[in-house]
């Protein structure tokens, strides 16, 4: 029997990701008896049940229902049941990923119960810094024992507030998943599926708060969009988060997207396989303007910063917070890699292995 025991916290789509590779790292180690908790934020089959599918993560053995809500409802909720089943469980650590409502609450659930929080994907900023996604990020490193970081950046803001003990860049994990799944990407079957050709389509992902909550930027971006698509002779495939789905209908935009090939969410297989295929990346996602780069293409960001600086330098991110410049920023990141062939500059997130460095880090230091 393991010595240690450790408990995961997962909820949302992006960490169900982690998880695949992060779990399966500790549970391949044989030091660890490896308690997985799924908080529910996320809980539509295409947001949350696709990935522990396809990715074979396994089933949790808490599930917490705490499901959507203001933030305080939200990461209340998920405290509380956190704290209950930390009671129960009595872990030697607490894992948790990257920025939402339920690392934050699983961390403060942890830190207070005198539980050593570990925390997979630290140290990364951005403005706008009252994202609800910053606060949870930066709170959560601030209470964290370990901190994983996927790069010397993260190492670096961390110093800045004075966070020096317990660092360690170990690489990035979705670049652990993305290489170890490429083998499984097949563009050809998801395009032929959707009727796109290759390199006719853009993808575009929308979910940020700012960007869709506001009538008038929704209806600019969406707009944005839909001109640089005509103006580059690209289809549009708009996979729909349901927040999205739903301001879509609230401010009457559906016009706006009824020339684009709006899906429901992908899951990973789907979305990597057509992210292969695709001209251009739009995109308010962390994540996915990140893979979009591994898969050696430009990403549109529509947000004020990044936390990703090593994309912006590679020049296959750029930025557009302004709806009104994503038609000339989208057309001159277009000319500029048009014929180009690009691939991911080695290293700067890892070797592939950041998942079973995460898990001999905490078996030597928990
Ligand atoms: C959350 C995370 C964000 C992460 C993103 C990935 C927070 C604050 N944000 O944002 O860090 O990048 O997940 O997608 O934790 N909804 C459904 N079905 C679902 C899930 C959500 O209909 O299965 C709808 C609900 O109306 C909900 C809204 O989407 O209120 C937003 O979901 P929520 O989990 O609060 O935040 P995300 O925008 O998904």
């Amino acid at each position: 029997m393991p010595a240690k025991k450790i408990v995961s916290v997962v909820g949302a789509r992006p960490q169900f990701i982690k998880e695949a590779v992060v779990g399966r790292a500790f549970r391949a180690s044989g030091a660890w008896n490896y308690v997985l908790v799924h908080s529910g934020q996320h809980y539509d089959a295409d947001m949350a049940e696709i990935f522990f599918r396809e990715l074979e993560i396994a089933r949790p053995d808490h599930l917490l229902g705490i499901g959507s809500g203001t933030h305080g409802k939200q990461t209340g909720e998920a405290l509380i049941e956190c704290e209950r089943v930390f009671m129960a469980e009595r872990p030697d650590c607490v894992l948790v990923y990257g920025d939402t409502n339920t690392t934050l609450a699983a961390a403060l659930a942890a830190s207070k119960l005198k539980i050593p929080v570990c925390h997979v994907e630290a140290g990364l900023r951005q403005e706008p810094r009252d994202m609800p996604e910053e606060t949870n990020r930066v709170l959560t490193d601030h209470i964290s024992k370990l901190l994983f970081c996927c790069s010397e950046v993260g190492r670096e803001n961390l110093a800045r507030e004075g966070i020096t003990r317990g660092v360690h860049v170990v690489g990035d994990v979705m670049y652990d998943l993305y290489r170890r799944m490429e083998p499984h990407f097949d563009a050809r079957r998801e395009m032929a599926r959707l009727g796109v050709e290759e390199n006719a389509y853009l993808i575009a992902t929308l979910h940020r708060d700012f960007n869709v909550d506001d009538p008038a930027r929704l209806r600019a971006i969406l707009a944005g969009i839909g001109e640089l698509s005509r103006e580059a002779g690209l289809k549009v495939l708009l996979p729909l988060h349901p927040r999205t789905r739903k301001r879509i209908v609230e401010f009457n935009l559906q016009a706006l997207v009824e020339p684009f090939l709006t899906t429901d969410p992908l899951g990973y297989f789907e979305l990597m396989s057509l992210l292969r295929g695709c001209a251009l990346v739009v995109t308010d996602s962390g994540g996915f303007q990140k893979e979009a780069c591994f898969a050696g293409k430009g990403a549109l960001v529509l947000m004020p910063d990044s936390a990703w600086r090593e994309l912006f330098d590679s020049g296959l991110n750029v930025l557009a917070d302004d709806p009104a410049s994503i038609i000339r920023k989208g057309r001159e990141l277009l000319d500029r890699l048009r014929g180009r062939d690009f691939s991911f500059p080695p290293n700067i997130y890892g070797d592939g292995r950041a998942a079973e460095r995460i898990a001999d880090l905490c078996r030597r230091l928990i």
